[in-house]
């Protein structure tokens, strides 16, 4: 069984080959970091014509490092939603058009569930049910998975994304873009306990995130040092900064074991790529005994090889193949983060 995916949701041309459920075959990831990088963000009609230009060529490669062709292949996995509807499309049509002139079967796949199980795609597979932490430029929420297509919506954040944040705060510091891994390799010279920064915890039991005011009391700290004539630390801001993030995200992702007396949590998305986020989790998991699961770095940012893990492992579990759903359309806001 092989199966070809493509995600396009964002600033990412991917295409992965995945040999029955469980081998990666080939992983191409096309990023767009320099086109949008002048930008200090992402430019959504930049990204579209960026995609639609390497589509084809990432999907090429994908089937050349897999050392087969489009004929071999017996199903075609794609990122329907979330995302920005114009990168989508181009990922959709694509692959809609492939899988009807070959007659094969195609699987829409949610972004978020992609980050969720892209855990799978490592050595380290956790049990069900597991607590989710997925954390990313675009989304930061809590889930209880059950089974690969069940997953509670426990808290999810209420202004920005946690990746979101790392970026805005980047981008006054005048770091560039993305601002992760910048904001986190600055951060390794820094006393995180420099900047007394704010933590929204938003009540005592409460699983929401809120980080708009972590950004802004950055904002105002860089003003306030600028007027005073201080030259900036800026080490000791991205390392505050990064632990004001980090103490939220572990202590919300504790109560949530807690709360739902689940032994087993999972880290995913963008920001889990973060080293201080990662050790953490760690840390606080082997203090109370739960087992952590980090999703290995290099597939915490967008790629299709989680697309790819998230089809395989949802078909097996409805145990369905689904058909060519030729009305397919993209979607912008997930299912998964409707609230009832
Ligand atoms: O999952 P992803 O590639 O795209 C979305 O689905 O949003 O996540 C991208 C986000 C960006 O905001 C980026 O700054 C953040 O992940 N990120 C990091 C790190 N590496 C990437 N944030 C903190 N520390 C990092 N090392
Ligand atoms: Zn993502």
């Amino acid at each position: 069984m092989l199966l070809l995916a493509i995600e396009s949701s964002c600033d990412e041309t991917a295409a992965a080959v995945l040999a029955d459920g469980r081998q990666l075959l080939s992983d191409v990831i096309h990023s767009q970091i320099a086109v949008h990088a002048p930008y200090g963000g992402v430019v959504p009609e930049l990204a579209s014509r960026n995609h639609i230009e390497n589509i084809a060529l990432v999907v090429r490669q994908a089937l050349d490092q897999a050392n087969i062709t489009l004929a071999e292949l017996d199903g075609i996995a794609v990122t329907q939603g979330p995302g920005l509807v114009g990168c989508l499309l181009v990922g959709i049509s694509f692959a809609k058009a492939l899988a009807m002139g070959r007659g094969l079967p195609l699987i829409g796949v949610d972004h978020i569930a992609g980050h969720l199980l892209s855990v799978f795609l490592g050595n380290d597979k956790p049990e069900y049910p597991f607590i989710a932490l997925v954390v990313s430029g675009g989304h930061t929420s809590l889930f209880r998975a059950t089974d690969p297509v069940t997953f509670t919506l426990l808290g999810r954040t209420r202004d920005d994304a946690a990746g979101e944040a790392f970026d805005k705060v980047a981008k006054l510091l005048g770091l560039g873009y993305p601002g992760g891994p910048l904001i986190s390799a600055l951060a390794e010279e820094g006393n995180p306990a420099a900047i007394a920064f704010p933590r929204a915890w938003l009540g005592q039991d409460n699983l929401d995130f809120s980080f708009s005011g972590l950004k802004t009391a950055v904002a105002n700290y860089v003003h306030q040092e600028r007027q005073a004539g201080r030259d900036l630390r800026l080490a000791d801001i991205c390392a505050s900064f990064q632990e004001a993030v980090v103490a939220v995200l572990v202590t919300k992702a504790m109560l949530a074991l807690k709360q739902t007396a689940t032994r087993t949590l999972v880290l995913a998305g963008g920001v889990a790529a973060n080293p201080r986020l990662r050790d953490q989790l760690l840390a606080r998991g082997e203090a109370d005994g739960c087992r952590v699961c980090l999703t290995p770095a290099r597939f915490c940012t967008d790629n299709a090889a989680m697309i790819a893990m998230a089809a395989a492992r949802q078909m097996e579990q409805t145990k369905t193949t689904p058909v060519l759903d030729l009305d397919m359309d993209a979607y912008s806001r997930s299912p998964l983060l409707e609230t009832t």
